[in-house]
């Protein structure tokens, strides 16, 4: 026990005040949580600010309509967690009377409530002994007992979850989850940890074997595939353009897009022209392409690397369903194509 005494005591001087930690609302955790596995929390904070601010109340999220949810999402990634969210609220308030459920067995039945997040609610809002692995406690555990298990392993889990109940105690599983966490995010960090002055030195595996740097292990390598995207902005006299909900499984589902033209690699303007795609949105005997970025916009998600073109296409008239240019604003898009259209059409006008 005295190691879980030793993090306590780091996490009392240490421990950060977020929004999120003066309250035991397990609505105001479950937000917290699931944006906060989305990305860190500097990032995080002003969106659980402003979902908080919108909806403050369960019942609110429940009563939102999904276009608001994605917009206050939108730079997050992963939207099926947003939609996930919704859904949620609403099962929350149709099938609990918006009373969220109490323990970690019945937490895991709500969607996108996975482990992670019905350890989190459980422990924090409800005392339960329910140990979170995150990435910080995979990271600090694998170190300090020198623990080779993959990460990506399917057993992974289990085995972490195990250590770390040991470690827990019964005291304040809540407060021992988050310290767990918070070590991880501030002490044994990624790259440079700070083992200089860390408490678990003496005794941490990783750093007395010198294994820092290959702790903890992980068995697949990700591979990232590169796409070629090449986004038709379509500019006509009357201020009209094309978006588009993306439909198909995989990335930006559900999220508005340009017309979209993926190409096996970068295409030149004389390729682009030819493309009987262009032909589905106008005649083109008016239309005038040109590339608006000489160089590809490098985009990263996790497993791809997107490399972008936008073109614009000058025409008179459009064929199909357009939209206001002024009414582009209010249409979820994925966060890349967001900082396009603040550029483009503030430059425009
Ligand atoms: N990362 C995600 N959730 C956290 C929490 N509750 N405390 C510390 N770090 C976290």
């Amino acid at each position: 026990m005295t190691w879980t005494i030793q993090l306590m005591a780091w996490y009392k001087i240490h421990k950060r005040s977020f929004p999120w930690r003066k309250s035991r609302d397990p609505y105001k955790i479950w937000l917290s949580e699931i944006i906060l596995q989305q990305t860190r929390i500097a990032q995080g904070t002003p969106y659980y600010q402003s979902f908080i601010k919108n909806f403050p109340t369960v019942e609110a999220l429940a009563a939102a309509d999904e276009q608001q949810v994605l917009k206050l999402w939108q730079g997050l990634g992963y939207y099926s967690r947003a939609r996930n969210l919704h859904h949620t609220a609403k099962a929350i308030v149709s099938d609990y009377n918006a009373v969220f459920p109490k323990t970690f067995t019945e937490l895991c039945t709500l969607k996108g409530v996975g482990n992670y997040t019905a350890s989190a609610i459980s422990s924090i809002c409800f005392d339960e002994p329910q140990a979170v692995v995150d990435g910080n406690a995979y990271r600090v555990l694998a170190r300090y007992f020198g623990k080779d298990t993959p990460i990506d392993a399917s057993y992974a889990l289990k085995e972490f979850k195990a250590l770390a109940s040991e470690l827990m105690g019964t005291e304040s599983p809540g407060d021992f989850n988050q310290a767990l966490m918070e070590f991880g995010a501030l002490q044994c960090v990624p790259k440079n940890p700070l083992c200089d002055n860390c408490p678990f030195q003496k005794d941490c595996v990783a750093f007395n074997q010198n294994r820092i740097g290959q702790l903890p292990f992980k068995k697949n390598k990700i591979k990232v595939t590169d796409r070629y995207f090449n986004y038709l902005v379509f500019v006509t006299p009357d201020a009209k353009t094309f978006l588009s909900q993306r439909t198909a499984k995989g990335i930006w589902q559900h999220l508005y897009e340009f017309p979209l033209v993926e190409s096996a690699q970068l295409l030149t303007f004389e390729e682009l022209a030819k493309d009987p795609i262009l032909f589905k949105y106008t005649d083109m005997k008016s239309a005038v392409l040109s590339k608006i970025n000489e160089k590809p916009i490098k985009h990263k998600l996790s497993h791809q690397q997107l490399y972008i073109t936008f073109w614009k296409i000058n025409t008179e008239q459009l064929l199909g369903v357009v939209i206001d240019e002024n009414k582009i604003h209010n249409y979820p898009v994925p966060i890349v194509l967001q900082k396009f259209i603040e550029n483009f059409y503030t430059l425009k006008t």
